[in-house]
């Protein structure tokens, strides 16, 4: 059973001035307590800086806690002869994918995660090939990473971690640089993967439309967790998303306001499908 526990967390950055001595301390997160367990689909919403890029650090300890704990399939982070094994377990695709992408071949990129696992080259080969194809850019194999758009890198860090079959996996805001049917195809690549092979998904997101594609979201603002709830509670929540700085999706929007109108509507409809329902 693999699982995520993090408790009382609190995350202080030092803040350094050009002498490079600390002037001042940054909460970035404060007091976190949040359980995952494994096969679950978790959105992470919340405004700039409210610290969900910082929470996902803490998972694959790249970040360490200043005071609480995180601990992975019952693994502490703070645990250094850990490090490695957590690292193993959590895959995670970072926001700018420039910062993750190693070598000059999309192969051999993809390649150099499993080479820390020691894993013999067929099966590389192999896992390299299904990799690529679940995410729909096998032509891209023999690509220079350099000469990628940067939606292209962002594809080639998540095969990266595909193919290491992390059965946890991160992925920080990774359709930034997507166009929006690259988005939707994406997604629903990474749906598939949570529901047929049980890997448990952290999805940090800007577009709080993709909120759809998880089974639970937790909203994040000033480094606290101030929402945690299935997607159709939380676009009941309209000021309290907005007071974290989140709107509603579209269509929740719109069915929000239909009630709001006296409309027969439950108001957390998602597709365009659900508010036809009430049409007829
Ligand atoms: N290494 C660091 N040193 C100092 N402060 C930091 C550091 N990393 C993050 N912070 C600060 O911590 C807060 C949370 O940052 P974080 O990157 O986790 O936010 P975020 O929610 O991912 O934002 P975004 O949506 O812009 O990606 C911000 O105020 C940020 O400036
Ligand atoms: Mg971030």
């Amino acid at each position: 059973m693999q699982n995520i526990e993090i408790k009382n967390l609190i995350v202080n950055f030092d803040i350094l001035n050009s002498e490079n001595n600390v002037v001042s301390k940054k909460r970035a997160i404060d007091g976190v307590n949040l359980s995952i367990n494994e096969g679950e689909f978790v959105c992470i919403l919340g405004r700039n800086g409210s610290g969900k890029s910082t929470l996902a650090k803490c998972l694959n300890a790249l970040v360490l806690p200043s005071e609480g704990d995180v601990i992975i399939n019952g693994m502490n982070t703070k645990d250094e002869t850990k490090t490695l094994d957590i690292r193993k377990n959590i895959g995670m695709a970072f926001q700018n994918p420039d910062n993750q992408i190693v070598a000059s071949i999309v192969e051999e990129d993809i390649a150099f995660g499993m080479e820390n696992l020691c894993i013999d080259s067929e099966t590389m080969d192999k896992r390299i090939d299904e990799a690529l194809d679940s995410l729909g850019i096998k032509e891209l194999r023999f690509s220079v990473t350099s000469k990628l758009s940067g939606g292209q890198k962002q594809k080639v860090s998540i095969a990266g971690i595909l193919a290491m079959k992390s059965k946890i996996i991160v992925l920080d805001e990774p359709t930034s640089m997507i166009d929006k049917n690259g988005r939707k195809d994406l997604l629903d690549r990474v749906k598939k993967l949570n529901k047929e092979d049980n890997i448990t998904i952290i999805l940090i997101s800007h577009y709080i439309d993709e909120i759809s594609y998880a089974d639970r979201v937790v909203v994040l603002d000033k480094g606290k967790i101030v929402m945690d709830n299935t997607p159709r509670e939380i676009v009941l929540h309209k000021s309290e998303l907005e007071n974290a700085g989140i709107t509603l999706p579209y269509i929740p929007n719109l069915a929000t306001r239909l009630k709001e109108h006296g409309k027969n509507l439950k108001g957390n409809e998602f597709t365009v499908g659900e508010l036809c329902q009430f049409l007829k």
